[in-house]
């Protein structure tokens, strides 16, 4: 048997869940039809990607003093404010309406979705330290460069677990969507 090596650098999942891979490798994914399930779910987690580059970007320029305090905080507080309300919408529709219907669908995979929801609170996590840095900006006028330093560092680190997250949950997602289509 064929044996599948995840996408992600630091995946997290298991080679022996990728057992789809040999019907549905990543490289068939984007030859799918744009308007099929699959193919909306990756355009989403493009979209989240996007907008989590757009506020690491926004961090690194306030760095490199390439942004004055109150352009950047008008800036990342409208963008943060945005991205992280779809990430948040995104990984609640997956909770409660497709990840209970792929279980079912692949019950072989429930460690694999047993993951992925632990990913799920973990990065809720996160967020909630994010959101209270991001409450604190909004009050900030003067420049406070602790306070962006603390958000730099914050939103980093819930970029690195959210593109591994992404990653892992299309190797294991993407290839049941576009098997049964949904
Ligand atoms: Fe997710
Ligand atoms: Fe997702």
């Amino acid at each position: 048997m064929k044996i599948f090596k995840p996408t992600h650098i630091d995946s997290k999942l298991q080679s022996d869940w990728l057992y789809l891979h040999e019907q549905m490798p990543p490289d068939k994914w984007y030859h799918l039809p744009s308007f099929c399930t699959a193919s909306t779910w990756l355009g989403m987690h493009q979209s989240l990607r996007r907008g989590q580059g757009e506020i690491e970007h926004l961090n690194q320029n306030y760095q490199n003093g390439q942004l004055e305090w109150s352009e950047y905080r008008r800036l990342l507080l409208g963008r943060a404010s945005s991205h992280y309300g779809h990430l948040h919408g995104h990984h609640g529709i997956e909770d409660h309406h497709y990840f209970p219907q792929l279980r079912l669908r692949e019950p072989k995979l429930n460690k694999g979705f047993d993951l992925l929801d632990s990913d799920h609170h973990h990065i809720e996590a996160q967020l909630e330290q994010i959101q209270a840095l991001l409450g604190q900006l909004r009050y900030q006028e003067n420049a406070d460069p602790k306070l962006a330093d603390a958000l730099y560092h914050a939103i980093k680190e819930g970029g690195e677990w959210l593109y591994r997250h992404l990653t892992d949950e299309e190797d294991l997602v993407i290839p049941i969507l576009a098997i049964y289509e949904y």
